[in-house]
């Protein structure tokens, strides 16, 4: 991919992720908030952190579906703006859901279940965030970097989890998510299948063929 094209590719993301935030300062400006304000708030960045955390996390599958590399350039970009959007959206549930009041927070993460996902979720992205820039990849070695990095998945399957259980009985956007996960996890699963049966039969091919010892030997 050429350099003006990656750039071009950037810009796209960038205004493509900035656009919700914009649309709900716009939003906010014109008081257009809706009847329950937070709750458009926290609403709208958590379906905002989900979808670009999904599509972070489609920028390989569609290397592997259809030979495509230029997805690949956006895709740390993708998981820092998910991970903005998540801390955004937990902000809201700090400061205007609960006033910095810990111990209630703390009561609240423990009793309920879809808010002890969310957590998961968003500790797990932590480690993501830090370890994002490039002198990081170059001390924690690329294969190591690579390994940590599948946490990308453990905070999506969370996450979903998180809307799932949260959704009110009827709402279907949750499964939609989730089916979209499936098949990105799918995508990873067979390609992983792949490499290793291809890994087997290599070692297979190269190994040399086996003597048989004297007391194996059926002749002798
Ligand atoms: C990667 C992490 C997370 C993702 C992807 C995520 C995503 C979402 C989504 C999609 C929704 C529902 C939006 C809708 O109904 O349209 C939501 C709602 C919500 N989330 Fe999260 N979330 C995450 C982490 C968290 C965390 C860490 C907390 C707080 C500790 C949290 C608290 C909430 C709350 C309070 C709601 C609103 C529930 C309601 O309407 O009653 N989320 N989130």
């Amino acid at each position: 991919m050429t350099r003006p094209a990656r750039i071009a590719l950037k810009v796209v993301v960038w205004s493509i992720c900035l656009a919700p935030l914009a649309r709900l300062a716009y939003r906010a400006w014109t008081d257009d908030l809706g009847a329950n304000p937070i709750s458009f708030i926290t609403n709208t960045l958590g379906d905002w952190t989900l979808r670009i955390l999904l599509a972070s996390l489609a920028m390989t599958p569609l290397r592997i579906a259809f030979g495509l590399s230029w997805p690949i350039t956006v895709r740390r970009l993708l998981g820092l703006f998910a991970f903005a959007y998540v801390c955004l959206h937990f902000s809201v549930w700090i400061v205007l859901d609960f006033f910095f009041d810990w111990p209630r927070m703390w009561a609240d993460i423990v009793k309920r279940p879809y808010i002890t996902m969310g957590m998961l979720a968003l500790l797990s992205l932590i480690p993501l965030a830090a370890t994002s820039t490039t002198s990081m990849i170059r001390r924690l070695g690329a294969r190591n970097w690579t390994r940590l990095h599948r946490l990308a998945y453990v905070a999506a399957v969370c996450a979903v989890v998180h809307y799932l259980w949260l959704a009110k009985v009827g709402v279907k956007d949750p499964y939609w998510y989730a089916a979209a996960l499936v098949v990105l996890l799918g995508v990873r699963g067979w390609e992983w299948a792949r490499r290793v049966i291809r890994r087997r039969r290599d070692r297979a091919q190269a190994a040399p063929p086996r003597v048989r010892s004297q007391a194996e030997n059926p002749l002798s």
